[in-house]
């Protein structure tokens, strides 16, 4: 395939950057807002690095209208942003808060008098404590309380909002907050993790019933963490091991939400926690969704000699995380020949570098660029061997809080000084502004 820069993506392409409340919102007892899990584990000691917590971060809630301000001057066209659970219901169910909501609804109208179109998130990862307390998400119930808070939002917002995913990277949350426990609530029980991830899939299917029956215009979706799993040698044993390894992670979320089963590679792991799956859940789960959102990161290579840590003549970001765009490229391909897709968006990708601003007042993030450039061509790549893509959502906006990393790496596309407040347009984002404003893309 010959290709002639720069690269034309098609028109009505979506062009964004993402954030997540807890991650920039700040404010965290402000205007009635309640206590979620990440409050809770960030404020145990030990459990983040340097004790930060997400008690300021990038203070966005009260400084929405400069942040969409500076998102018009860098013509971006879209912002996904999630809504934090608590600040809306502090208990997760019954009383609202008004002030919260209203918080929303002025983001939403800042953003859309500037012609970005908003993309909210219900779900990223800070569940309201007092239904922790009941079990989280291993208790069935927290599922219909999920779907009522989406009905309140879309009732709220859905005459401006059209686009909506429900659960944020429910593999996170399973194996991170519940297996592994570097997340909140920082469980470490296998068969819990199980539970969970059945049960966000169970809150997403309800969530989206309900967005669809106030809001029949309504785009739902729910996004994907998604790193494909790649054989160290061409030999049968690793290939074996990676099909395996990819069908009980990516397989464990896209089977049942694309085909109404989990993979027959997942039964085996699931032991008694299969009696969380109900009769009917399968059908809900597997509702047609309007887009699929898929977060990509890095790949994982393993083999008969389990991961292999560092791929040789790879580069790695600050999080350790090779870049390999070729498999982002790959894992799309991939996904389109596996599944009847739907549109596909690109809701979250990027990278940590130790950024530093210079003497001339900028950010040079050279490596960055690079990192965003091939990985939107990987992106072009697979638009041009028919994958539905519609859109690419930069992460992040905004260097933030980076859960269990604090405010050690840096993700945004805009620094963030987090003593002043002060934002500072990255090199990158300038160049993803231009990318973003013409729809093509240089390859030099
Ligand atoms: C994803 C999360 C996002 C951010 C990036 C780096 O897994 O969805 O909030 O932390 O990783």
């Amino acid at each position: 395939m010959t290709e002639k820069s720069p690269l034309v993506f098609p028109r009505g392409f979506v062009w964004g950057a993402a954030t997540a409340a807890y991650q920039v919102e700040g404010a965290a007892k402000a205007d009635g807002r309640g206590e979620s899990i990440w409050d809770r584990f960030s404020h145990t000691k030990g459990n983040i690095l340097n004790d930060d917590n997400g008690d300021v971060a990038c203070d966005h809630y009260h400084r929405f209208a400069d942040d969409v301000a500076m998102m018009k001057d860098m013509g971006l066209r879209a912002y996904r942003f999630s809504i934090s659970w608590p600040r809306v219901m502090p208990h997760g169910r019954g009383s609202i808060n008004w002030l919260g909501l209203d918080f929303y609804d002025r983001l939403v109208d800042a953003l859309l008098s500037v012609g970005i179109e908003p993309y909210a998130t219900l779900y990223h990862w800070d569940l309201p404590e007092s239904l922790q307390e009941i079990g989280g998400w291993t208790n069935r119930d927290v599922t219909g309380y999920f779907a009522d808070y989406a009905a309140v939002m879309a009732k709220r917002l859905g005459d401006r909002v059209k686009n909506w995913m429900t659960i944020n990277e429910p593999w996170v949350v399973a194996v991170h907050g519940n297996l592994l426990g570097d997340m909140a609530p920082g469980y470490r029980d296998k068969s819990t993790a199980i539970k969970v991830g059945h049960n966000l899939l169970v809150g997403h299917g309800r969530a989206l019933e309900t967005i669809k029956h106030s809001r029949p215009d309504a785009k739902v979706g729910i996004t994907l963490s998604l790193s494909p799993v790649e054989p160290e040698t061409d030999a049968e044993d690793d290939r074996r091991i990676a099909e395996h390894r990819y069908q009980i992670s990516a397989g464990w979320f896209l089977n049942p939400l694309l085909t109404g089963a989990y993979p027959s590679e997942c039964y085996p792991e699931f032991g008694e926690a299969i009696s969380v799956i109900h009769p009917g859940d399968m059908a809900l789960i597997s509702r047609r969704m309007d887009f699929l959102g898929v977060q990509y990161y890095f790949r994982v290579v393993t083999g008969k000699r389990g991961d292999v840590k560092k791929v040789s003549g790879s580069k790695y970001t600050e999080m350790g995380w090779e870049v390999c765009p070729s498999a982002l490229e790959r894992l799309l391909v991939r996904m389109n020949q596996d599944y009847d897709l739907p549109p596909i968006f690109i809701t979250e990708n990027g990278a940590a570098f130790d950024d530093k601003v210079s003497k001339d007042g900028h950010v040079h993030d050279p490596e960055r660029i690079e990192y965003l450039r091939e990985h939107l061509h990987a992106v072009y790549r697979a638009l041009k061997q028919n994958v539905p893509l519609k859109g690419y959502f930069a992460w992040s906006l905004l260097d933030n809080f980076e859960w269990a990393f604090g405010y050690s790496k840096r993700f945004g596309i805009v620094y963030v000084d987090y003593k002043t407040q002060k934002r500072i347009i990255k090199d990158s984002g300038h160049w993803y502004s231009r990318v973003s404003r013409r729809g093509e893309l240089e390859l030099t």
